[in-house]
């Protein structure tokens, strides 16, 4: 039978589970990475389970998000991975080196892979033809023991390009284009699968953005094909070996197609507050712009900052604009100052941040009060900037040098012509010898643990009945940045848990906290999309520790409501999304846990209101994770 990538991709790495869409499958994990702000707990985790090695093919700790070191909680973090990297088999990447999936993708992704990240943009590495999925640390540190990852069998979409990119268009406005057609839930359950005679006009950078922002489209990944486009980069970075051709079969069937004739498409943003709130930069021409932010690892390689560079090439930014750039990596980095790139950006007023996460993750570079910042990530959810009142537009680096240089969106049709596309230097310099491999036997090193390291909290099974108040009543699209606001403050606190679940809700409802330790535990009521953005599971960990023991919600998003059945935590569907309105905040809940059947409806008691239906969509095996009181609980059973 003809198969699609993703198909030929499950299918060589399938342990149990048919490949039929919605149905359970686990599969082999080749490689894991995870960040500094979700690692600490991946590690902590996984020396929880008790192995004395990664069993996975690699495995790489990054450091790239929280890499401000004021005070000791940052440093203490930085040491605990750089130790437990080395005891266990892990490779580390040490803060500054770069951003985790520029990095990923410029020195260890392979086609044809699985790699399960503790971040939702690994998809980045999709931009090489890996199977690279976001999940939450508990996932990542139950896949470097070896254990299997269990998805749903995701649908497979086809995005059937044609054409080629005209004048301004960039990879950026691609994936803007379709989140502006299917919007942060159109992926869901889905893989975004990239075929068609318009592949080949796109390089490996411009892929990787739209695999890398496919996560805000909700699919499970996106995927490239490996072709010679793929082993022209793999070449460039020095790694000729590891490239392997990988297609579709012909006549491979897909469950849904999306053409996008690429000839068509022109400079988009996504406007304030949503990454789906798609307009033309032409329908924004003249808009102030009080600052302007370059990076993250959506738009940080060495093409995007040439492109940058070349703009501003012998002018000057407009004084009232701030411009930050943050590169990808150090190779980045290298590559722009060989050519004499670093020069026209330093002589334009461009400030050079460090090669990390930055702006991205609120660690500076904050917008002035109800400031306009063009940036070029990925997400532009309220407060994440760090300035509540900010107003934060997504845009290609081309779209964003231009706003710098004006002080104000710019139609580049106005403009004149787009820098050319960048190819890579005939030579590539390399910082692979900037990774520390760990030691073959790591037996004798010994684990750094300062105090911001504090072990994991012990957690109890589900009740027979649940009898608990609505702590919290919530609307629609409320992100993980609602549940665990972003900002250098709390992030620093992501490997202590009594510690950063002071600020759970925080800018939600500031009496949260205070109001759920007194009523001990608590069920939270919220509307559509519930948990969308990124793969934190502290914004699970957080409630858990705090006592919430359920999410009843319209909908939730994929990657929270994975972490919430980990840590045991029930996520229940409203059968009748019209009960959100009739339930009151504060109403007592009754559920008798013994009713929960895989996929079944089952009776919930709403004080005041009577009899309200909840359905789940777990699986067996996930309910029986929830019953123990979370994954980790049940793995330790398992091997006890
Ligand atoms: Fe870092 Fe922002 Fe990407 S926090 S990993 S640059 S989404």
């Amino acid at each position: 039978m003809a198969l699609n990538l993703t198909q030929k991709i499950i299918k060589a790495h399938l342990l149990s589970g048919e490949m039929t869409a919605g149905a359970e499958i686990a599969l082999r994990i080749d490689q894991t990475l995870t960040q500094d702000a979700t690692g600490t707990m991946a590690y902590l985790q996984f020396e929880a389970i008790g192995l004395p090695r990664v069993r996975t093919e690699l495995s790489v700790s990054y450091v790239d998000h929280n890499t401000l070191q004021m005070g000791f909680r940052n440093p203490d973090d930085h040491a605990y991975l750089r130790t437990v990297a080395a005891k266990f088999g892990i490779t580390f990447s040490p803060a500054g080196t770069g951003i985790c999936h520029q990095l990923h993708l410029e020195n260890f992704a392979k086609p044809g892979k699985t790699l399960v990240g503790s971040d939702s943009h690994t998809p980045t590495a999709g931009g090489v033809g890996s199977m690279a999925m976001g999940a939450g640390g508990l996932s990542v540190a139950l896949a470097m023991a070896g254990e299997p990852y269990v998805i749903s069998m995701p649908k497979v979409v086809k995005i059937h390009l044609t054409g080629q990119l005209p004048g301004w268009a960039t990879g950026k406005d691609v994936i803007l284009h379709l989140l502006g057609l299917l919007t942060v839930k159109g992926g869901v359950g889905k893989v975004m699968e990239y075929a068609g005679p318009g592949v080949a006009t796109l390089s490996v950078p411009e892929r990787a953005v739209i695999t890398n922002m496919g996560a805000e489209l909700g699919a499970t990944t996106s995927i490239f094909p490996s072709d010679d486009v793929t082993k022209a980069f793999f070449t460039a970075m020095g790694r000729p070996e590891d490239y392997a051709p990988l297609a579709a079969d012909a006549g491979a069937t897909y469950d849904e197609v999306v053409e996008i004739d690429l000839s068509t498409l022109e400079p988009l943003a996504a406007a304030p507050h949503m990454p789906d709130r798609m307009v033309r930069i032409a329908d924004l021409d003249g808009m102030k712009v009080d600052q302007v932010c370059i990076g993250s690892c959506t738009n940080s390689s060495y093409a995007d900052l040439k492109a940058v560079a070349q703009i501003l090439a012998g002018k000057r930014i407009d004084p009232a604009t701030d411009l930050l750039i943050s590169p990808g990596s150090k190779q980045v980095l290298k590559m722009l100052a060989a050519e004499g790139l670093i020069e026209p950006l330093l002589d334009a007023g461009a400030r050079l941040l460090e090669c990390s996460c930055g702006p991205c993750i609120g660690m500076g570079g904050s917008p002035v009060s109800a400031g306009v910042s063009a940036r070029t990530f990925n997400r532009n959810f309220e407060g994440r900037s760090g300035t509540q009142d900010g107003q934060v537009y997504l845009v290609s680096p081309q779209t964003a040098a231009l706003a710098a240089l004006r002080g104000a969106f710019t139609d580049p049709a106005t403009w004149g012509d787009a820098p050319e596309k960048a190819d890579f230097p005939a030579e590539v310099p390399s910082i692979r010898h900037l990774f520390l491999p760990p030691p073959a036997d790591g037996a004798a090193v010994t684990i750094q643990r300062g105090p911001n390291i504090a072990p994991l909290p012990p957690f109890g099974p589900l009740p027979a009945v649940i009898k608990a108040p609505v702590a919290l009543k919530v609307g629609d699209d409320i992100t993980t940045d609602h549940i665990l606001p972003a900002g250098a403050q709390i992030t620093a606190l992501r490997s202590n848990i009594p510690a950063i679940s002071e600020y759970i809700f925080s800018r939600v409802d500031a009496a949260f906290v205070a109001r759920i330790k007194e009523l001990g535990k608590g069920v939270i009521l919220g509307g559509e999309n519930y948990g969308q953005g990124s793969s934190r599971e502290h914004a699970a960990l957080g409630p858990r520790y705090l006592g919430v023991v359920a999410v009843v919600a319209k909908s939730m998003a994929r990657i929270h409501r994975a972490n919430l059945v980990n840590f045991g935590i029930l996520p229940l569907l409203l059968v009748d999304k019209a009960d959100y309105d009739r339930i009151p905040a504060a109403a007592g809940i009754r559920l008798d846990t013994a009713t929960l059947a895989p996929g079944q409806p089952a009776p919930m008691t709403v004080e005041g209101v009577g009899e309200v239906m909840v359905v789940n969509d777990l699986t067996a095996k996930e309910l029986d994770i929830i019953k123990a009181g979370g994954l980790l609980n049940q793995v330790r059973q398992a091997r006890a």
